[in-house]
C-alpha cells in the first residue's frame, strides 16, 4: 500500500521584492530577469524565519486535509537554508503543530528534496512503518543568497510549502532518483561554521591556540550560494527529460498518458527547455516561477498546493513530478490523484 496526498499548504512572505527593486543593488533590469528567468518578482522574508514558513504551511496543510496533529506519524522537511540546525526543522514543527506522535528529521537534496520526502514517506507507508506522514518543503533562500551576485541573487525567493501523506488502497506510486556528486561543485553554499575560527587543543604546545578552519579550500565568502548557472541549466535540460522518460518507460506509459508535468521551477526557459525534449506542450506544464521566483524544495509543493486550490487536479488526473538541483541531484515521480 501507498499513500495518497489528502491535503496541501503553503506559505510564502508578504514582502514583494519586484525586479525594478533589484535594479537598485545590482546591475540589471526587469527585462534581463524576465527574459532569461521567468522571474517578475519574488517573496522575501521580513519577520519570518524558514522554520516558521514551514509550522505555517504545515499548519495550512493540516486543516485543509481533515486531521488531527496527533495522526501524523512522521514529519519530514526538505530545506537548505534553515535558521535551524539544532533542533531539526521537522522537531520546531511538531512542536508548533503539536504533532506530539511523530518522529521528526529534516532532509537536504536542494531543488530534489519535497520529491525526497515524499518518496521516502511514500516507502515507510509502504512497509506498513507509519499510516500518516507530513511532508514539507521550506526555504529561506534570501539568507544564503549573495545580494551583490547578480548572477544568482535575481533567481530565488522565500517560502513553504506542505502535504499529508495517508495510507490508501488506492494510491499509486512509482519514481525514479539519480545523484552525481561529480557534479556537486556546479552548486555549492559551505556552512558559516567551517570558516570560523575555533580553539583546538594542540598536544605539542600543550595549549589551546586559534586557528582558521579550511575544508576543501573554502573561505567565507563560500557560505552564499556559487552557481555556474550554465552548468546547472545545462544538467536540468539534459537530465531530467531523460529521468522522466526512463520512469514513463519502467511504467509503460507515454507523455500522451500524463495530464500533467509538475517541474521545479529553477526557471520558465528549463520548464520549457523540458517540454521541448519531451515533446509536450507547455500546457501540461504549469508554472508560478513569474510570482515566487526559484524557492528551491518549496517550489513543488506551493505549485502542488496552488493547483489542488485552483481545482486544476482532479481525481483520475495523472501528474509526473520531477525535482532537480544541487548536488546535482534528480528525481521523477508519478502521482495520479485519487
Ligand atoms: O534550482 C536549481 C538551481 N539553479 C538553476 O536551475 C539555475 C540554472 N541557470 C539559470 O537559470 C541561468 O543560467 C541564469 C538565469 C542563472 C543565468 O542566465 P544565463 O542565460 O545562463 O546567463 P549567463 O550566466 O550566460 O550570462 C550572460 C550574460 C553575461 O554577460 P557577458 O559575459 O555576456 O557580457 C553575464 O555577466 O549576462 C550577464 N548577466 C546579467 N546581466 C544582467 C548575468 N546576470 C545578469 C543579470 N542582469 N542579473
Amino acid at each position: 500500500m501507498f499513500g495518497k496526498i489528502i491535503g496541501t499548504g503553503s506559505y510564502v512572505p508578504e514582502n514583494i521584492v519586484t525586479n525594478n527593486d533589484l535594479t537598485k543593488i545590482v546591475e540589471t533590469s526587469d527585462s534581463w530577469i524576465e527574459e532569461r528567468t521567468g522571474v517578475k518578482q519574488r517573496h522575501l522574508m521580513k519577520n519570518e524565519t524558514t522554520a516558521t514558513m514551514a509550522t505555517e504551511a504545515a499548519k495550512r496543510a493540516v486543516e485543509n486535509a481533515g486531521i488531527k496533529p496527533e495522526e501524523i506519524d512522521v514529519i519530514v522537511v526538505s530545506t537548505v537554508s534553515s535558521n535551524l540546525i539544532l533542533p531539526n526543522t521537522a522537531c520546531f514543527v511538531q512542536e508548533q503543530i503539536g504533532a506530539i506522535n511523530a518522529f521528526c528529521f529534516d532532509i537536504n537534496t536542494a531543488c530534489t528534496g519535497f520529491m525526497m520526502a515524499y518518496n521516502t514517506v511514500q516507502s515507510y507507508i509502504n512497509s506498513g512503518l507509519v499510516k500518516t506522514a507530513l511532508i514539507i518543503g521550506a526555504e529561506g533562500l534570501s539568507r544564503i543568497v549573495d545580494w551583490s551576485d547578480r548572477g544568482t541573487c535575481i533567481l530565488f525567493g522565500d517560502g513553504a510549502g506542505a502535504a499529508i501523506v495517508k495510507a490508501s488502497e488506492a494510491a499509486v506510486f512509482e519514481t525514479v532518483m539519480k545523484s552525481d556528486g561529480r557534479k556537486g561543485s556546479a552548486l555549492t553554499c559551505y556552512n558559516g561554521f567551517a570558516t570560523r575560527p575555533r580553539k583546538i587543543f594542540t598536544e605539542e604546545k600543550q595549549e589551546i591556540s586559534d586557528i582558521y578552519e579550511k575544508t576543501n579550500g573554502q573561505e567565507s565568502s563560500d557560505t552564499f550560494v556559487k552557481m555556474d548557472g550554465q552548468e546547472i541549466f545545462r544538467f536540468a535540460v539534459k537530465e531530467v527529460p531523460k529521468c522522466i522518460n526512463e520512469l514513463m518507460e519502467k511504467m509503460n506509459i507515454t507523455s500522451d498518458d500524463v495530464d500533467m508535468f509538475v517541474l521545479h521551477q529553477a526557471n520558465l526557459r528549463i520548464c520549457q527547455g523540458i517540454a521541448k525534449r519531451l515533446k509536450i506542450s507547455m500546457d501540461k506544464v504549469p508554472t508560478n516561477v513569474s510570482e515566487y521566483g526559484n524557492t528551491s524544495s518549496a517550489c513543488i509543493p506551493i505549485l502542488l498546493d496552488e493547483l489542488f486550490k485552483a481545482g486544476k487536479l482532479k481525481k483520475g488526473d495523472k501528474i509526473i513530478m520531477s525535482g532537480f538541483g544541487a548536488g546535482v541531484t534528480l528525481a521523477a515521480t508519478y502521482l495520479e490523484i485519487c
